[in-house]
């Protein structure tokens, strides 16, 4: 595959080139970027030699007569990767603006994007912003370790070590395509069943499952329908997003969706308010009570609607126990449920991180370690997925 390394002017620029290495030793072909600064601590002829392709440093400087490198280089790439990539890179590229050949050429991108920052610790902190802006526009952020930085002080700021950063981007080259021509339908976040016009039943789930599911698949090549409920966590602008509120409204836009694989990790409430009150229920000393009726299954109502899809439940467990996600996988009717044991605090609602055990109808079990919601959501697309013909 095609990978853009993009090097910045960081004191760990020297590192990009055993990054380049590795990439090669893994079977990519390498081409690099090296912005202004970079040329101060590194040298293009390095990486020219190392990777026997020529190298980017100038939008005006095109290394072949009559093309344009940065729309070329963008479109021929599967992925980008910045490492080291600078507080001044981060901030530009947070912000769109195209001022070097590094900058414009991701500008120019639509593959995954990897960033690897290194920088003394201040640094990071105030460049966090636009790091979190970038990882949620789509891109992996391979975070700096903590550690002794250039200048003698310590913290988070070391770039984080080249086979970690080989890692993830040659995960995400060889998950790319397996989905591509399947259609993916996520359902996400919460649900609010209302109780009146101004409250309603909900839970705690933040929605960053379901996004990060839809990342995974649409690096995998999907076509991703998210169906999403009120959540907190923002969505890949590359997927079709269907925003509702209730379960009911949730189960009818699942239904006018065609997908050849279904996750349902939406939190749906079990239960909803059988008569919701117009207007606002006022204040008394009495008792209230308010009955509550079933929603509808929304996974088990779409796996008897369309049994060729595939079907992929989550299920929130207070405790380890197995038996009861057994017996909900067999009731619901579908070919895989995803377990989390919302008793560890560590994981699950609103964490960042997540750790799963998944059961098969055929008997099969697997179990993730505590990572990043992100890697979960691959390793669990790895695990559902079919060959492509
Ligand atoms: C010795 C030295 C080391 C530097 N190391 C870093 C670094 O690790 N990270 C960083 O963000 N900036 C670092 N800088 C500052 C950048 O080189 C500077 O902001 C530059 O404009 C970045 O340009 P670029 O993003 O186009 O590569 C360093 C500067 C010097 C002089």
């Amino acid at each position: 595959m095609n990978v853009v390394l993009g090097v910045c002017g960081s004191i760990s620029a020297y590192r990009a080139a055993d990054l380049a290495r590795e990439l090669i030793r893994l079977g990519h072909t390498v081409r690099c970027c090296l912005t202004d600064a970079a040329q101060r601590f590194v040298t293009p002829l390095m990486f020219e030699i190392l990777t026997e392709q020529p190298c980017l440093t100038d939008v005006f400087t095109e290394p072949e007569t009559g093309q344009i490198a940065h729309i070329d280089w963008a479109k021929a790439a599967d992925l980008i990767i910045i490492a080291p990539a600078t507080a001044n890179t981060i901030n530009q590229l947070a912000h769109g603006i195209g001022e070097d050949m590094l900058t414009t050429l991701v500008l120019a991108a639509a593959c995954p994007i990897v960033i690897a920052p290194a920088m003394h610790p201040e640094m990071y902190r105030n460049a966090l912003g636009s790091v979190r802006t970038l990882a949620e526009r789509g891109a992996t952020i391979v975070e700096p370790t903590e550690g002794d930085v250039a200048s003698g002080e310590t913290g988070q700021g070391k770039l984080a070590p080249i086979l970690d950063i080989a890692a993830v981007a040659d995960a995400i080259l060889q998950r790319r395509c397996s989905l591509v021509g399947k259609r993916v339908l996520i359902t996400s976040g919460p649900t609010q069943e209302p109780i009146d016009d101004v409250r309603y039943l909900t839970n705690r789930s933040s929605g960053k499952m379901g996004a990060a599911l839809a990342q995974a698949a649409l690096w995998m090549g999907a076509d991703v329908t998210v169906v999403a409920g009120p959540q907190s966590a923002p969505l890949p602008r590359a997927a079709t997003v269907v925003p509702v509120r209730t379960a009911q409204e949730m189960l009818a836009a699942c239904q006018s969706v065609s997908a050849d694989l279904v996750i349902a990790a939406a939190a749906v409430a079990d239960y909803r308010p059988a008569h919701p009150m117009a207007g606002k229920i006022r204040r008394s000393s009495d008792a209230l009570s308010i009955e509550l009726i079933p929603n509808p299954d929304i996974i088990a109502t779409l796996a008897k609607g369309n049994p060729t899809a595939t079907y992929v439940a989550f299920a929130a467990e207070p405790s380890p126990d197995l038996a009861v996600a057994r017996d909900k996988m067999t009731r619901k009717g579908v070919h895989a449920i995803a377990v989390n044991d919302i008793s560890n605090p560590a994981i699950g609602f609103e964490s960042d991180q997540n750790q799963l055990t998944v059961l098969f109808a055929d008997g099969r079990e697997a179990h993730s370690e505590v990572t990043s919601k992100l890697s979960i959501a691959l390793w669990l697309l790895d695990l559902v997925t079919w060959p492509t013909p």
